[in-house]
């Protein structure tokens, strides 16, 4: 085992425990606080189910006596005790994405790190069975290929896997636990799972992990895998695993698939967002791969096919004037799809007269692939608006975020220019609908569990957007619990839009209000949303004043500190505050966080996030001469990655600004 994954935690914290059916105790230590209110309950509920999960998946028994679960204040790896630390916030999570990461146990401990994305993946798995109807999997498409994509586009992304020795320092250690290990690792391993099967993929899996204990790396589960492939009959793969595995892990990206259903013609060609973009990293593949493609035609799902070179003619998706051709059938592989214009014209007119005959994180999947082929320059950006027109009709939480993603990356380039008013106009016409659909099935927004976060999404855009009796709900809500902090009656799964929105619309009162509660809080989740909501406010001197308390511990603990400053820059009004807090206290942040810590790359990309102009540009770019004596240290990737993302934005602008804003005024007219 890799030695950085080693910690020895010393605490005062209290902790609960239960033995499991086989006897394997089960601990989770936390503060005293949080352990008496009863916050780890869940987590100690949950981690035995999704340890009986992971027995039969792997058909292995759980190797330890025990398994823990702490927190502490920054992040390590899981290590082989059968601990695993979590921050406090992760920890007690019951809404978001992920279960606490007892699922990840399993995998964590025999794994070497460059299989982070092992991890990521089978943690869905896990969460799947532990809460079925949370439609885990489904989501992974939002949470790790589309995050996964987004970094992979650019010219500055790495491939998976690396060398050992070329990991050596904290920071490059902490660089390498990053949206590519682990998002990518997952995308990939599924992608691997679809086409192996299942069965096929676990069996492989289970076999790897009695021999776990080495230092095993991609090249072991691989042989391990074609063992499993080799002993079932049915599987027929065109490449070993190694050779098709190859291609995803050792070169960094990943493929546009086009289709011309004029012909029949499929090619790839690797996805970059920046048009021009030159990759000057040298790939022994090429930068081609071997793509499996599942897909359907005429609402019937195909034969999979395998590209395995620059371009096939495949006869059986040149189609007839109305039929039309998906691929990447349930997003199954990693990779982008692009189709003729004819067959785009047709996906789109089957999602206004029907959607539901695409599945769900198709539609997902066709919303985020078009945006990114537009802002590519790969697609007409008024093209990939048209996707979301049949959003008056979705209902679901899958294609909602996944058109919120893009859309906000809209707001962000649009909400200082003119192109803003129609923009608003068209997404309040758009989201009405929704809101009131979960206004009128519970008319005092009482939680159907399932539909929760599309509740959350309809509110919060609902309100951005000025949907008439959104403000005035959540402005009244927010007063009751004024009048009475004592008792909150706001549904905790709204509460951060809820209170965003009222600290926005409100002034200095309700931003004290905040500012108290948020002291108080003993709940970790409830300080989150609270920590967030105070950066809404849209009062300058609060901002400021918000983001003083950042260098002050007492009023901030550090490890929330760059996190609330993110916050802070994602407000129009806090991110030029931002931007010069930061860079007027440098010195301060590269000291406290530069070395070895997650957050701080992060801190880099959320306050250049809404950069788009040549000046923002030319402020970067001094910004990284100006610094370059004390580097950069975790965050040098992240600086590299926003002045390529602002060069390719303020390229797009000039040439799609007006088409936009032509394309909203009509359709909101
Ligand atoms: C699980 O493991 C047991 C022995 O450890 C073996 O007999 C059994 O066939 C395995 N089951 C599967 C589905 O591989
Ligand atoms: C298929 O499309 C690719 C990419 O546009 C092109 O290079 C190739 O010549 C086409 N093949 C055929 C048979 O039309
Ligand atoms: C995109 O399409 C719109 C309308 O169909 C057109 O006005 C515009 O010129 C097109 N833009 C590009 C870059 O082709
Ligand atoms: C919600 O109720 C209003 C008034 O009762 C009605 O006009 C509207 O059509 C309903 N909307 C939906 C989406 O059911
Ligand atoms: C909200 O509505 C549900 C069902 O309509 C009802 O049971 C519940 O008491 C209501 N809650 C409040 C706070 O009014
Ligand atoms: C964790 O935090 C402590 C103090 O806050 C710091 O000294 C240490 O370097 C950090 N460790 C890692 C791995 O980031």
């Amino acid at each position: 085992m890799s030695t950085y994954l080693i910690a020895f935690v010393v605490s005062d914290f209290k902790y609960i425990s239960a033995k499991d059916k086989k006897g394997v105790l089960v601990g989770i230590w936390a503060r005293k606080k949080a352990i008496e209110d009863g916050q780890g309950n869940y987590a100690l509920k949950i981690t035995q189910p999704i340890l009986e999960f992971f027995e039969k998946y792997y058909n292995t028994s759980y190797p330890l006596s025990k398994s823990g679960m702490t927190m502490i204040k920054n992040k390590t790896e899981p290590w082989k005790t059968g601990v695993l630390s979590l921050t406090e916030r992760r920890l007690f999570y019951t809404i978001r994405r992920r279960l606490p990461m007892a699922t990840i146990l399993f995998a964590s401990h025999s794994l070497p790190s460059d299989l982070c994305g092992f991890a990521s993946y089978v943690e869905y798995l896990g969460a799947d069975y532990a809460e079925p109807t949370w439609d885990m999997k489904d989501q992974t498409i939002l949470y790790d290929l589309q995050r996964a994509f987004a970094v992979d586009s650019l010219t500055s992304s790495h491939p998976l896997s690396r060398k050992e020795e070329e990991v050596n320092t904290p920071s490059e250690i902490s660089e390498m636990f990053n949206t590519i290990s682990y998002s990518k690792g997952a995308a990939v391993l599924k992608m691997l799972s679809e086409f192996l099967t299942e069965p096929v993929f676990a069996k492989g899996l289970s076999v790897s992990l009695t021999f776990a204990f080495g230092s095993s790396v991609y090249t072991d589960l691989w042989d391990h895998l074609q063992k499993a492939v080799d002993q079932t009959p049915g599987v027929k793969l065109p490449y070993s695993v190694h050779e098709i595995m190859n291609r995803w892990i050792l070169q960094m990206g990943f493929p546009v698939i086009t289709i011309d259903t004029r012909t029949g013609n499929v090619s790839q060609k690797h996805f970059l967002l920046e048009p021009e973009a030159v990759v000057d990293r040298k790939s022994e593949f090429n930068y081609e791969w071997f793509v499996p493609i599942k897909w359907m035609k005429k609402q019937q799902v195909q034969d999979q096919l395998w590209l395995l070179q620059k371009s096939a003619l495949h006869k059986p998706m040149k189609v007839s004037k109305n039929e039309w051709v998906l691929a990447n059938l349930h997003v199954s592989g990693y990779f982008r799809v692009n189709y003729d214009l004819g067959n785009w014209e047709r996906l789109l007119s089957q999602l206004e007269s029907g959607h539901q005959v695409i599945p769900v994180v198709n539609r997902a999947q066709i919303l985020d692939d078009a945006f990114n082929l537009a802002r590519a320059s790969i697609i007409n950006i008024t093209l990939a608006l048209r996707t979301t027109k049949y959003l008056l009709h979705e209902r679901k939480y899958i294609p909602w975020e996944a058109a919120l993603r893009n859309l906000n990356y809209f707001f962000q380039l649009f909400d200082r220019s003119e192109v803003y008013g129609a923009m608003q106009a068209y997404l309040k016409k758009q989201v009405k609908p929704l809101f009131e659909y979960f206004g009128n099935i519970s008319s005092n927004w009482t939680l159907f569990f399932v539909l929760r976060f599309t509740q959350i999404i309809a509110l919060s855009l609902a309100c951005s957007t000025g949907v008439e009796g959104c403000r005035e709900l959540t402005r009244n809500w927010f007063k009751k619990w004024m009048q009475n902090p004592h008792n909150n009656v706001i549904h905790p799964n709204l509460r951060s839009t809820v209170y965003c929105n009222a600290i926005a619309a409100g002034g200095a009162e309700e931003w004290n209000f905040g500012w108290q509660m948020f002291q108080k809080a003993t709940v970790a989740a409830e300080a989150v949303k609270l920590r967030s909501a105070l950066a809404c406010t849209k009062v300058p001197w609060l901002l400021n004043r918000y983001l003083e308390y950042t260098m002050n511990p007492e009023k901030i603990r550090k490890q929330d500190a760059t996190s609330t400053i993110g916050y802070i820059a994602s407000n129009i009004i806090g991110q030029s505050l931002a931007w010069d807090f930061v860079r007027a206290n440098w010195d301060y942040f590269f000291k406290m966080y530069g070395t070895g810590s997650f957050s701080f790359s992060r801190l880099i990309s959320d306050i250049t996030y809404r950069f788009c102009t040549p000046f923002e540009l030319s402020q970067l770019k001094r910004f990284q001469k100006d610094n370059a004596e004390t580097g950069f240290g975790s965050g040098t990737r992240a600086l590299q990655q926003a002045i390529e993302k602002t060069t390719a934005k303020i390229k797009w602008l000039a040439e799609n600004k007006e088409p936009v804003h032509q394309w909203f005024l009509s359709e909101s007219a």
